[in-house]
């Protein structure tokens, strides 16, 4: 079974991680900078990207140590070329070249958002049929998949994305970073419909999504009223929720498919993971959602999607670049 070696670098996490097959994992770790960068107030790109060169080679050192390999035991070397911050991609982009020139091994060029599609099936040769739903700190997006290559993007976000928003939010009443934890918490002791806040473009026909909206209706909220940080965590929570859900069981629905695929850093909410459960229980549809290590920035998920392009024979030439922008149109 081929051996690969992934580096993830697109935003504000390092890492590297070594995958034997589709799902045994040899090695992995992942340097988060988010404590840095919350000094700042958000990601700066360039401490990203001076970070990513300081910690890369220790961490690649560090995994291949855990999974007893040298480079040469590795059959190709994958990275993240976008989408992301231009500046922190190179640098990942950049090493993995370098390392597989110097020991003479196939290079991929992987796709973030194909990543976190594809998470919830790690470790399976087969991505079977499916909608999947993308909700992470950068991107919102509905997808139909057939297989493994095989995508039509239904839809993302106008604006923020989805856990765009939760930070957002949780920035304006005050909580801690990544505000998404915080406002899961809080909302356990909130009543939902306390407020009711727009559920933005929930009955547009389409699978756009827009959350500036709820967000600057929070703010409005909070300078007028006082009102218990629990209800508004706990109300404006089910609104994102609702909307998410709501377009991604007609999407399911129209796509014909009986399958639905929750990923990224939000599909760790609670309240998401239970109202998915009860929906797809009720209109006999699956719901899968990526293991919780998997759900967030890791190389874990980048090596699974290299492991089917080296597995369809679909290398990439060494002067390929980055893409800091998603492009819905060759995804
Ligand atoms: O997938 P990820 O690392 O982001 C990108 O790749 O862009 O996910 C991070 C995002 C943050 O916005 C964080 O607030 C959110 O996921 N998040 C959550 C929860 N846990 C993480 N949002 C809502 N509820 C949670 N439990
Ligand atoms: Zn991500």
């Amino acid at each position: 079974m081929a051996i690969l070696l992934a580096v993830e670098t697109s935003c504000d996490e390092t890492a590297v991680a070594v995958l034997e097959g589709f799902g045994n994992l040899l090695g992995s770790a992942i340097w988060s900078q988010a404590e840095i960068h919350s000094e700042y107030g958000g990601v700066v790109p360039e401490v990203a990207s001076r970070n990513h060169v300081a910690a890369l080679p220790g961490l690649v050192r560090s995994v291949l140590r855990q999974g007893a390999l040298s480079l040469d035991e590795v059959d190709a070397i994958a990275a993240t070329t976008g989408p992301g911050l231009p500046a922190a991609l190179l640098v990942g982009a950049a090493a993995a070249k370098g390392m597989a020139l110097g020991a003479g091994k196939p290079f991929l060029a992987i796709n973030h958002m194909e990543g976190h599609l594809l998470s919830p099936f790690f470790g399976e040769p087969r991505v079977e049929p499916h909608v999947g739903l993308v909700v992470s700190g950068g991107h919102t997006m509905l997808v139909d998949v057939g297989g493994f290559g095989d995508y039509r993007v239904l839809g993302s976000t106008l604006d923020d994305a989805a856990g765009e928003a939760f930070d957002k939010v949780a920035k304006l009443m005050g909580l801690g970073y990544p505000g998404g934890v915080e406002i899961d918490r809080l909302a356990r002791d909130g009543n939902r419909t306390a407020i009711d806040f727009p559920r933005s473009m929930l009955h547009s026909g389409d699978y756009k999504f827009s959350f500036s909206g709820l967000k600057t209706a929070v703010r409005y909220l909070l300078e007028k009223e006082s009102p218990r940080i629990e209800d508004v965590c706990a109300s404006f929570q089910e609104a994102v929720i609702d909307v998410l859900i709501e377009k991604a069981m007609r999407a399911v629905r129209e796509m014909g498919r009986d399958v639905l695929a929750v990923s990224g850093g939000v599909s760790s909410n609670s309240r998401l993971q239970e109202l998915a459960c009860k929906r797809c229980a009720r209109e006999g549809v699956r719901v899968r959602f990526a293991a919780p290590q998997l759900r967030t920035d890791n190389a874990a998920m980048i090596a699974y999607v290299a492991a089917h392009r080296f597995a369809a024979g679909r290398m990439s030439p060494l002067d390929t670049d980055v893409q800091p922008a998603f492009a819905a149109a060759s995804f």
